[in-house]
């Protein structure tokens, strides 16, 4: 096989390759993200303490990924049902010494989170 057309099948491979990671990245890229806690979205207020406002859930949220990270990683929002979080907030917010105040914006952001969560999975947004 003369060199140039090796060099051409190398070239053509060799592009596959770089394509085939790429997209293999991105999908990592994109499960990362998919793993974040969710935005607050004003529906979340929905499901959050009478008098909640918007910055309350996202200093919730703020509490979730700053104090909830110290020793193990996040779970999802959705991964528990409404009275397993009613039960495990209180054990880690003992665990993570935080206020009393962090620890109901963060049980309210959980919340509205999961069901924000849970409505997107079955295809209806909650926005
Ligand atoms: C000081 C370390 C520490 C901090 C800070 C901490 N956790 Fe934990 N967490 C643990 C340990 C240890 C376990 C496993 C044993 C247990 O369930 O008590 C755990 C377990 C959990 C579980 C699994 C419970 C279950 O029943 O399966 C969840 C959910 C959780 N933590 C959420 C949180 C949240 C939310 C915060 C922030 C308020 C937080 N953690 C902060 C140490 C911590």
């Amino acid at each position: 096989m003369p060199i140039s057309s090796l060099q051409a099948v190398v070239s053509v491979y060799g592009r596959r390759l770089v394509c085939a990671a790429s997209v293999f990245v991105a999908a990592l890229w994109l499960e990362g993200c998919a793993g974040l806690p969710p935005e607050v979205t004003p529906r979340m207020l929905d499901f959050s303490a009478r008098g909640k406002t918007l910055p309350d859930l996202e200093e919730g949220r703020t509490v979730f990924l700053v104090a909830c990270t110290r020793c193990h990683a996040l779970d999802a929002p959705d991964k528990f049902s409404e009275a397993q979080w009613r039960r495990i907030v209180p054990e880690m917010a003992e665990s993570s010494k935080i206020s009393q105040r962090a620890e109901g914006l963060l049980l309210d952001y959980l919340l509205g989170a999961r069901a924000q969560l849970l409505a997107q999975k079955a295809g209806r947004d909650l926005r």
